[in-house]
């Protein structure tokens, strides 16, 4: 297994999957990992929901579709163009987001914890993303590669629609799991630690 520093440097987003499927011990160590993530107040206001059924999973990779294209057109304060956005997808290939397992990471504040409701909603989510991480990177670590959608939520009631989400869940995000079907290498951060780190 390979020591956390190479897992954390060598980790990088995965967006083409093979059909290999994720063994249910894979499964399970993946989501365990996410529940051992810190928890603000150790609420543990989350859940998270595996969608592996073909008909869901097809109308899932739909929207992230759908999503993500919104993302590139509407979101950016450059939005791209249609042909930009067609010809992205054209060279991603055919099978972009089509992964054996995807897990819907929600957030759960049916139950509060706080006095401030703002406040406790914000924890959460940064729990919820600190899941997600360590799911990432114990996917990383078994030769499995992710990807973390926050497109949905541009899209929020198409996605809710589809998986049937109960009043009180909100979605935190999306991640598609699988074996790469290509080489990943990681990606070169723009900023290095001079520019980021400042001596208070
Ligand atoms: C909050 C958040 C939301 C993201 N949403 C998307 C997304 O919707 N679609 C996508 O393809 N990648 C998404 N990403 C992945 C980022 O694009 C990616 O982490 C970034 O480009 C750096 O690449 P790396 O993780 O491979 O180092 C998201 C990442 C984060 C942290």
């Amino acid at each position: 297994m390979a020591d956390i520093f190479s897992t954390i440097n060598e980790r990088t987003m995965v967006r083409k999957f093979t059909d290999k499927a994720i063994s249910e011990k894979e499964k399970r160590a993946i989501i365990e990992a996410g529940i051992r993530a810190p928890t603000a107040g150790g609420n543990e206001q989350w859940e998270f929901r595996l969608i592996e059924t073909p008909k869901l999973k097809e109308d899932l990779r739909g929207l992230l579709i759908k999503a993500q294209k919104a993302y590139f057109t509407r979101m950016l304060h450059k939005p791209w163009t249609e042909e930009a956005v067609k010809n992205w997808f054209g060279k991603m290939g055919d099978d972009i987001y089509k992964a054996p397992l995807y897990v819907a990471v929600l957030v759960d504040l049916r139950e509060r914890a706080y006095t401030i409701p703002d406040v406790e909603a914000l924890w959460a989510q940064q729990s919820a993303a600190a899941a997600i991480e360590n799911m990432l990177l114990a996917a990383w670590a078994l030769g499995i590669g992710g990807c973390w959608f926050g497109v949905p939520l541009l899209m929020e009631k198409e996605f809710r629609e589809l998986l049937r989400l109960e009043e009180g869940l909100k979605i935190a995000a999306i991640l598609a799991f699988g074996y790469p079907k290509e080489k990943a290498t990681p990606k070169i951060r723009k900023k290095r630690y001079e520019d980021v780190v400042k001596q208070l």
